[in-house]
This record gives structure tokens, sequence and C-alpha cells, in this order.
């Protein structure tokens, strides 16, 4: 009785939710600091251990620019969050979503299977227009990225702009 309540429980989430895919909010202050200044941060559920490893022993040089954080306790809170969260650690629908078809591990959300999935439909000078400048800048176009949501209706108004006529 008490399985066949949860599994109607999940149906009716599922229902409501579709195809949404969801990542718990960073509210984590010193992460968003440090880690939310120059782009939007990144959800650690997108890539893995090894390559949040990777990117936070080599802040120097982070992709072009100096991103040095010199305090270390700092360092070590930041690094803790991703790796708790990453993709391979954490067991969650959408990390298992974001390891589906990774063999090497992706160096960037960008280059991650499902990214480029996702976003080969997209006319390449789409991520050029003013104001969106790159694919890395995902709230540019993703009006709920800062909710963790990524809802087929969920675009911004530069965005919607940037396609018009295209
Ligand atoms: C001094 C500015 C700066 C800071 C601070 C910074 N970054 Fe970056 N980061 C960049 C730039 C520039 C890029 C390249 C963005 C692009 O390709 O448009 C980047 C790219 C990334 C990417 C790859 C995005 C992609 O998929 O293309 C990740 C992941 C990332 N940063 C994580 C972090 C984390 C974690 C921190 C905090 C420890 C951090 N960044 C702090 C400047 C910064
Ligand atoms: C130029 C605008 C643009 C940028 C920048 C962008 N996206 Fe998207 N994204 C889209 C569009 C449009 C779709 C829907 C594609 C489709 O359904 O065919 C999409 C789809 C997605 C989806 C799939 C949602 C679902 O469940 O179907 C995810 C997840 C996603 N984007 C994450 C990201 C992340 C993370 C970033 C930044 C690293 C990013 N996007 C950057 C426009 C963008």
């Amino acid at each position: 009785m008490r399985k066949m309540l949860l599994a109607a429980g999940l149906l009716a989430l599922s229902a409501t939710t579709a195809n949404a895919e969801r990542f718990p909010p960073i509210t984590d202050q010193v992460v968003l600091k440090e880690c939310g200044s120059c782009h939007n941060a990144f959800y650690p559920e997108m890539l893995q251990k090894s390559v949040w490893q990777e990117i936070m022993s080599n802040l120097k040089d982070h992709y072009g620019e100096d991103a040095t954080i010199t305090n270390e306790a700092t360092k070590k809170h930041i690094l803790d969050f991703h790796l708790t969260n990453s993709a391979d650690v954490t067991n969650t629908r959408q990390s298992g979503k974001w390891m589906e078809g990774v063999t090497t591990p992706a160096k960037a959300v960008t280059l991650a299977p499902r990214f480029v999935r996702k976003h080969s439909g997209i006319k390449p000078e789409i991520f050029k227009v003013k104001g969106i400048d790159s694919k890395a800048n995902c709230a540019a176009c993703h009006s709920g990225y800062v909710q963790g949501t990524f809802e087929d209706n969920e675009f911004t108004p530069i965005y919607r702009q940037a396609v018009k006529g295209r």
C-alpha cells in the first residue's frame, strides 16, 4: 500500500514537471561570490568529480583567465561543494542524464555530451549575439537558470529576440 501511494505520488510529480530538468539552486554564498562573478555559477551535477578537481587545482590558468583564490579555506570549501555534488557522486536523475554518453570526462559543461545534444539545433551565430556572447552564458537564454530549471518555454527576452526571423 505504501509503495503504491509512493508510486502514485511520483507519477503526479512527473506529470506536473513533464520533461523538466531540475537542479537544486546554488545558494552557497561563497560559491556564488567566487564562482558566480565572472559568469553564472555552474551546476556541479553537470561535470564529473575529476573535472572539478582539475578546475580547482588550476585556477590560475582558468579558460584563459586568472581566477586564483588565495585563501586556502575558501578554496577547500568550494572544492568540497563541487565534489559532493558532482555528476558521478550524486545519484540523482539529472546527474545521471549528464553522465549519459560521457566517455572521457568533459572538461567544460559546454563540451558535455548532454549539452552538445541539447543545443545542436541552435545556429552558431545565436551564441554570438550581443548579450549572449558565449555558449557558457546559460542564464542569458534560460530564464530559470538560477532557480535550476530548464523548461522548454523558459527563455529570456534576449534569446527570443535573437531567434526572431532566423
Ligand atoms: C576571473 C573570472 C572568473 C572567475 C572568478 C571564475 N571563472 Fe570560470 N570561467 C571564466 C571564463 C572567462 C570562462 C570561459 C567562459 C566562456 O567560454 O564563455 C570560464 C569558464 C568556466 C567553466 C566552463 C564553462 C563551459 O562549459 O564552457 C567552468 C566549469 C567554470 N568556469 C567554473 C568556475 C568555478 C568553479 C569558479 C570558482 C572557483 C570559477 N569558474 C570562477 C572566468 C572566471
Ligand atoms: C543561445 C541560448 C542558450 C544558451 C547560451 C544555453 N542554452 Fe540551453 N537550451 C537552449 C535552447 C533553445 C534549448 C532547447 C533546445 C530544444 O529543445 O531543442 C536548450 C536546452 C537545454 C537543456 C535541456 C532542457 C530539457 O530538459 O529539455 C538544458 C539542460 C540546457 N539547455 C542547459 C544549458 C546550460 C547548462 C547552458 C550553459 C552552459 C545552456 N543551456 C546555454 C538555449 C540556450
